[in-house]
């Protein structure tokens, strides 16, 4: 991928993971438009970067995704890359029920059904576009499931397998498929399960992260992985299995 001269849709691009890459994409000379629920984030972000457009838009909403794709289109003609961040993540006891997965946001539509909905809508606009991409950001979680997240872990998994498919499916439209499979960041994201487990906190930054996605998206890698899930991508399921066992022992 050439990272110069694109026009980038970042979901959820006002903080962690994507703001970073929103940051690195803008530095290496692609303009860059980020969207998320929050108009102050967006704004926060937009003070540090004038050059970023903002756009509010809540990807589990199929009305605020038709309105988000409708608004890219006609103000970006040249839109040709489109990055699936966003993400939520929540804790799931099922011993209680479904009582805790009632009681909360959906990640089914936030982590997985948002990345289908907006790729088929953006598909039609980015066919015969130079440099046209869809970059998904899944998970390690996605190979290696936290049992303590069970639909986190479900929706990475099934974002995998989508990209897997969509990359086959788009090889004659001139449409690259890139999975960005994070290891543990330290961002927001889950802060109340992170809390939960005594302040746990990653030790590798979103900018260290994000850095070295974009070596590997300007090598044409389609499915980043650093560090553990850079194991993961290529474990046998006896590996796995194992790396299964160790995390959901500890949690
Ligand atoms: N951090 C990790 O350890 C880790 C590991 C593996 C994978 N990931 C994945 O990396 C991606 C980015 O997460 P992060 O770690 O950078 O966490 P984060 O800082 O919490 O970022 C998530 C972003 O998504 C946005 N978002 C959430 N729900 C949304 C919705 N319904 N519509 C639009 N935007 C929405 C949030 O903005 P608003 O709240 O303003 O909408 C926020 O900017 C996620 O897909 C996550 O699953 C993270």
């Amino acid at each position: 991928m050439n990272l110069k001269g694109n026009t980038v849709l970042i979901t959820g691009g006002a903080s962690g993971i994507g703001y970073a890459l929103a940051e690195d994409f803008l530095k290496a000379g692609s303009e860059v438009i980020i969207c998320g629920r929050r108009e102050e984030k967006l704004l926060e972000a937009q003070k540090k970067h004038p050059e970023f457009k903002i756009k509010k838009c809540d990807a589990a909403s199929d009305a605020e995704r038709a309105e988000l794709v409708q608004w890219a289109v006609s103000n970006f003609k040249n839109l040709n890359i489109l990055v699936n961040n966003a993400g939520i993540q929540r804790d799931i006891d099922f011993k209680k029920g479904i009582a805790e997965y009632k009681a909360g946001p959906n990640e089914i539509a936030i982590n997985l059904e948002a990345p289908i909905v907006l790729s088929g809508m953006f598909i039609p606009y980015l066919t015969g576009k130079e440099g046209a991409a869809i970059i998904n950001v899944s998970s390690g979680l996605g190979f290696v499931p936290a049992a303590k997240m069970p639909v986190y872990s479900a929706t990475k998994a099934g974002l995998h397998v989508f990209s897997m498919a969509l990359r086959h499916q788009l090889k004659t439209t001139g449409i690259k498929v890139y999975e960005v499979i994070p290891p543990a960041v330290d961002t927001d994201l889950n802060a109340e399960g992170r809390a939960s487990r005594g302040g746990y906190k990653a030790n590798l930054g979103p900018e260290e992260f994000a850095a070295a996605v974009m070596k590997k998206l300007e090598a044409d890698v389609f499915e980043i992985g650093y560090g553990m899930t850079e194991n993961s991508i290529n474990a046998s399921r006896a590996d796995l299995n194992k790396s299964f066992e160790q995390m959901n022992s500890r949690w």
